[in-house]
């Protein structure tokens, strides 16, 4: 770390002899000037380490000491010496030596920090916290964060690199790339009335890329997405893209299997290898395409143990295809009392108190024939309580289900501290809308049928599975990728079933519609959201946390106060007018 400035950063320092000479730079994160003697500690990016003068002894240093606050930049020179027995200090690195100041520099002063940087249990507004973005990354538990989301890059970057991928950049200013959200525009000056689009991901590109023979590619790439924002979500977010071409969906899978590996064992930190789990099991077992597979609570169907049930709510769900799904808490797991279950609204329960009997609000519907369906069925054993939701569309009363699964288990703390990595594959190649019955890509327009299913594309479009697969972690969805179509007729196959136009298709996707015809390899690929994987791995509670610079729920930047307006001079040059001028 030796540069004009310093000789040695804090960490370098607990090795050295006592007697050695050193120079350190950093910030004072606490002073006390106990009048004979004077401590200061030193706090660098590696550290902390406590510098001392007896001033007594050095009357020269009394000044200069007095007028140093908190935060102000200073640079010592001195020589090591160990600490006293009585003064070693177990919870720092450098606990067992300080510094003997010999000369002292204030390089800057500084006002003093809209918030405490040495007390964690001091309350902050996160607004504060964000404005001043730049005091509160000076607390090491932060700094840890954006340390290890570069030691994350960086494992990722020499897997990668290892394995014959290349880095290569793919323009910001760009056209759409479907990817479900809505584009970030920018105006053109150069072409007035005519906009670019910030890349939702580098889908298209990286596709061209393996069309251009690159075989093996990858880009640590920030993407842009205007959508509703959550504590996983960002407007603003950094994909690690990968493509490959002469793949299968295995290939690419075991590849994201590896990169995991290395990134955990870099943070020495244990890696089981994924299960791998169907989209259709994931939703009818868990009710979610990202299960947190910590806690079972696993879904039965109870279609077939309502077939002759009198209650009419169920009845008239049934006789419209709906669904009745339930789950099992299983009794000396948790004690589920009553008050707990009247807080969940909409839905049925029951619970086992004898050998044949079900205690429920709607036991009196329950003839004695469902009741052993009900046991059978859910396994229910004496003691155990039956979770169960019923609804006339299905995905809803999986997904309600799903939702009540989570909430279950968090209320009776069942949720194990553990990492469970799951892959879903086979996903359905499209999300078919309830209500208008239009159908949508479920991963991205770009993504191959399920070869067996090609046929299906005409006749029953919602039943095609598609080569796609996610990647979950503790329930969070930390990639997905897929096989890409890779000719052009299926890709045009695919816009069709989309709804959209021929000329619409060749407005938006003429160019990529051509570039499949020159030679396309069978190719394929994933993004990690590299966000998510650090908020996971670092135990954040928001992605905000392991982003330098991240932007507020409502999307805007608090340090800087983006977005802003602009002037009219500036939309004159870009042939924008304010609507309201
Ligand atoms: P997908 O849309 O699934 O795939 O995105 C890949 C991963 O990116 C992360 N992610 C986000 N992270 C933070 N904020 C957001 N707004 C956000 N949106 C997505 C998620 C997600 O799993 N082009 C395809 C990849 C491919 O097919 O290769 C794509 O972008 O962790």
């Amino acid at each position: 770390m030796k540069n004009s400035y310093r000789t040695h950063a804090s960490n370098q320092l607990a090795s050295l002899s006592p007697g050695t000479q050193v120079t350190l730079c950093g910030w004072i994160h606490k002073i006390r000037d106990l009048g004979t003697l004077a401590f200061i500690d030193i706090r660098d990016r590696w550290g902390l380490v406590q510098a001392v003068t007896d001033l007594n002894q050095n009357p020269q240093f009394k000044t200069q000491i007095s007028s140093l606050k908190s935060e102000y930049v200073i640079q010592i020179t001195g020589v090591i010496q160990l600490r006293t027995a009585g003064n070693i200090n177990t919870q720092l690195e450098t606990g067992k030596i300080e510094i003997q100041i010999q000369s002292l520099t204030c390089l800057n002063t500084a006002l003093p920090p809209i918030f405490s940087l040495t007390d964690s249990n001091q309350n902050v507004e996160e607004a504060l916290k964000l404005k001043y973005r730049y005091l509160d990354l000076r607390k090491p538990e932060n700094q840890a964060k954006l340390l290890k989301r570069h030691q994350i890059t960086t494992s990722i970057r020499n897997t990668l690199n290892g394995q014959g991928f290349i880095e290569i950049e793919t323009p910001m200013l760009t056209k759409s790339t479907p990817e479900g959200a809505r584009d970030y525009l920018v105006p053109s000056r150069v072409h007035p009335g005519e906009f670019y689009a910030l890349p939702q991901s580098p889908q298209l590109f990286k596709q061209l890329l393996m069309m251009s023979g690159m075989e093996r590619y990858y880009q640590i790439v920030r993407c842009f997405r205007d959508e509703d924002l959550r504590a996983d979500r960002q407007p603003e977010f950094t994909q690690v893209d990968i493509e490959s071409s002469f793949v299968q969906a295995n290939d690419i899978r075991e590849l994201a299997n590896t990169l995991i590996q290395e990134v955990l064992q870099t943070l020495d930190m244990p890696y089981t290898p994924p299960q791998i789990m169907t989209y259709h099991d994931a939703i009818t077992r868990y009710g979610s395409d990202k299960p947190d597979l910590r806690f079972e609570l696993a879904f039965e169907n109870l279609n077939a143990c309502f077939s002759t049930t009198e209650f009419q709510i169920f009845k008239t769900i049934l006789s419209k295809n709906g669904e009745i799904v339930g789950f099992r808490i299983p009794d000396g797991q948790a004690k589920l009392t009553r008050k707990i279950l009247d807080e969940f609204k909409g839905i049925a329960w029951m619970h086992r108190t004898t050998a044949t009997e079900l205690q429920s609000p709607i036991s009196k519907f329950l003839d004695a024939a469902t009741q052993t369906a009900l046991i059978e069925t859910l396994k229910l054993e004496i003691g155990d309580t039956a979770i169960i939701v019923a609804n006339e569309n299905p995905q809803v009363a999986y997904s309600r289900l799903g939702q009540l699964r989570l909430a279950f288990a968090e209320k009776l703390q069942l949720i194990q501290n553990e990492m469970k990595w799951l892959w879903v594959v086979d996903f359905p190649l499209f999300e078919k809308d309830y209500e208008t019955g239009a159908l949508n890509a479920m991963h991205h327009p770009f993504t191959a049928p399920h070869p067996e299913d090609v046929s299906l594309l005409d006749t029953a479009p919602e039943k095609v599975r598609a080569q796609a697969y996610d990647i979950v972690l503790n329930g969070v969805e930390i990639g997905g990728g897929s096989i890409r179509i890779h000719t052009m007729d299926l890709q045009n196959k695919m816009f069709t079933c989309l709804g959209l136009k021929p000329e619409e298709t060749q407005e938006k996707f003429g160019f990529f519609l051509e570039a499949l015809q020159y030679g396309t390899p069978p190719h394929g690929g994933i993004a990690l959201g590299l966000d998510r994987l650090v908020m996971m791995l670092t135990g954040a509670s928001s992605i905000r946390e392991v982003i330098a610079f991240p932007k507020t729920t409502s999307a805007s930047c608090l340090l800087t106060n983006a977005p802003s307006p602009v002037t009219d001079e500036q939309l004159s040059h870009l042939g924008l007018k304010r609507k309201d001028a």
